[in-house]
């Protein structure tokens, strides 16, 4: 990986979330008083804590993102929520195409596109996820369907700066299993490749995260695999202590 690119860990929480937790990234923000990383951290809390997290984590290097957002900047498009209401919430990336949308919402590659170029029109990060199912794994057609999705989800105008890969194998999403390294290794740099084609000299700077079962146990293994550039975490990600055990992979 290039000495420039900064790696991100990223938490993404889910539909998991209330008052009562804002004590863990009130924790968080105290312990990385004491660690030194060199890695950009973000919570993607639910929206509607989204104001309140960022408060509870002010003055510390945590950012907060979102999980989602409409393609639209406002309009008659009940229970939605924007890319500039994010950002005026405090946000400053917003995840998009996480396999449970695409999913649970069929969402497509061209939905994913519009969303990403909404986040970058309110001037968010955009981590745009993709990632095969097990059936597509054993069929031998992983790298064919990251193609697919990386050339249908990346709109215009990505760049380094506004965009963060993520590569989630549905299959290790909340599961507990893990791509072996060599399969992250294998996807990453298939991913690093595709990109550069698609996004130019943008390609070798940007982001690529690895999500699917992150753990303190694991995170130093992951992060040593070719073209791993930060981590989208689920679960860990919801209690300080074990976030902060992936973080420190990055130090
Ligand atoms: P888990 O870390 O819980 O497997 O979730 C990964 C994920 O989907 C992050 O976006």
């Amino acid at each position: 990986m290039p000495q420039t690119i900064k790696p991100l860990v990223a938490g993404n929480w889910k539909m998991n979330g209330s008052t009562a937790m804002l004590k863990e990234p009130r924790l968080l923000a105290a312990m990385m008083r004491d660690v030194k990383t060199k890695c950009d951290i973000l919570v993607c809390p639910p929206a509607i804590l989204t104001r309140r997290i960022k408060g509870v984590v002010k003055g510390s290097k945590i950012k907060v993102g979102g999980q989602d957002c409409h393609a639209a900047a406002s309009g008659a498009h009940t229970g939605d929520i924007s890319a500039e209401m994010l950002q005026d919430a405090g946000a400053t990336y917003v995840i998009v195409g996480h396999s449970e949308r695409r999913t649970n919402h069929k969402e497509s590659d061209a939905t994913v596109a519009a969303k990403a170029k909404a986040a970058h029109r309110a001037g968010l990060i955009a981590i745009i996820c993709i990632g095969e199912t097990l059936e597509q794994r054993k069929g031998g057609q992983t790298l064919a369907v990251l193609s697919e999705q990386l050339k249908g989800s990346i709109p215009e105008g990505s760049n380094a700066a506004n965009t963060v890969i993520a590569y989630e194998p549905v299959w290790a999403i909340g599961t507990g299993l893990t791509a072996s390294t060599a399969e992250v290794a294998e996807a990453h740099t298939h991913v690093r490749n595709d990109i550069s084609k698609i996004m130019g000299e943008e390609g070798p700077k940007t982001r690529i995260l690895y999500g699917g079962s992150v753990k303190p146990s694991n995170a130093v293994e992951l992060m040593g695999a070719a073209n791993v550039n930060g981590a989208l975490v689920g679960g860990a990600s919801l209690k300080a202590a074990d976030f902060i055990g992936i973080i420190k992979a990055y130090m």
